[in-house]
């Protein structure tokens, strides 16, 4: 009994992902790189609902990157209709397990219909409480650093480190306690440069479509064995 106390204590709050590895997997099978993104959104699916029912409060997931947007258009066309096809078929799914939807990035680099299902998403699902599902689409952690900061220049105000946080498109989301790469690259790529000052990271070399609940379960032991230490000394 007081193992399992231990084990849920350890649990993170808050895991981010870096959904790194579509192309390759779906090359490495001789598919078009929209077959990997397919596969992708397959397994993200199944992911986010292993993450819920182990009790994980918050989950975010690095969809699309504001530097993602320079790939060709035909890429591009192929992820944006996958996105589609995600908010009409999930949104009231998430809805009825009580799990709430937000979205972060610059919405204005997104086509329009999209913004509008990503509003109407936010809007279904606002009152949910059970967990709540953070997509970064069209994001850039630099570049919501530098929308923050021309606010606070706007209103004249010099910024506490917590005062920051709230301006950040993560304001009242708490930061994220393990973020997951999978891909193999062992990178951030631009993502919550701000709030993962004190993330643990973790790498996997599985390709995402390839990234099992056991890969999870495993990246969730390596994380209950860190000791957080937030640049003090251990008691
Ligand atoms: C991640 O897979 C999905 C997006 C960035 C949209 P990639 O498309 O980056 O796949 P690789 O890295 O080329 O294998
Ligand atoms: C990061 O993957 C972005 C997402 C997974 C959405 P990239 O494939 O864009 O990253 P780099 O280019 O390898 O750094
Ligand atoms: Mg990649």
């Amino acid at each position: 009994m007081k193992e399992k106390k231990t084990e849920e204590a350890r649990l993170p709050r808050h895991v981010a992902v870096i959904m790194d590895g579509n192309g390759r997997w779906a090359k490495k099978r001789l598919l078009p790189r929209s077959a990997g993104h397919k596969a992708g959104v397959k397994r993200m699916l199944s992911l986010v609902d292993q993450m819920f029912r182990r009790g994980i409060k918050y989950v975010t997931l690095y969809a699309l990157s504001a530097e993602n947007l320079a790939r060709p258009q035909e890429e591009l066309n192929e992820l944006f209709s996958l996105l589609r096809a995600y908010f009409a078929e999930n949104v009231q799914k998430l809805k009825a397990q009580e799990i709430r939807l937000s979205v972060i990035g610059d919405r204005s680099l997104l086509p329009a219909d999209i913004v509008q299902a990503i509003e109407a998403g936010e809007r279904d699902t606002l009152n949910c409480g059970k967990g709540r599902l953070i997509l970064a689409i069209a994001y850039g952690g630099r570049q919501e650093i530098v929308r923050a900061v021309n606010v606070a220049v706007a209103a004249g105000k010099q910024v506490t480190a917590e005062a920051f946080s709230a301006l950040l498109n993560t304001a009242e989301i708490p930061d994220p306690d393990l973020m997951i790469r999978t891909g193999r690259e062992t990178r951030i790529s631009n993502f919550l440069l701000w709030q993962a000052a004190y993330t643990e990271l973790y790498f996997s070399d599985k390709m995402f479509p390839e990234f099992s609940e056991k890969d999870l379960d495993a990246a969730l032991r390596d994380y209950a064995s860190r000791e957080r230490r937030f640049g003090r000394v251990k008691e």
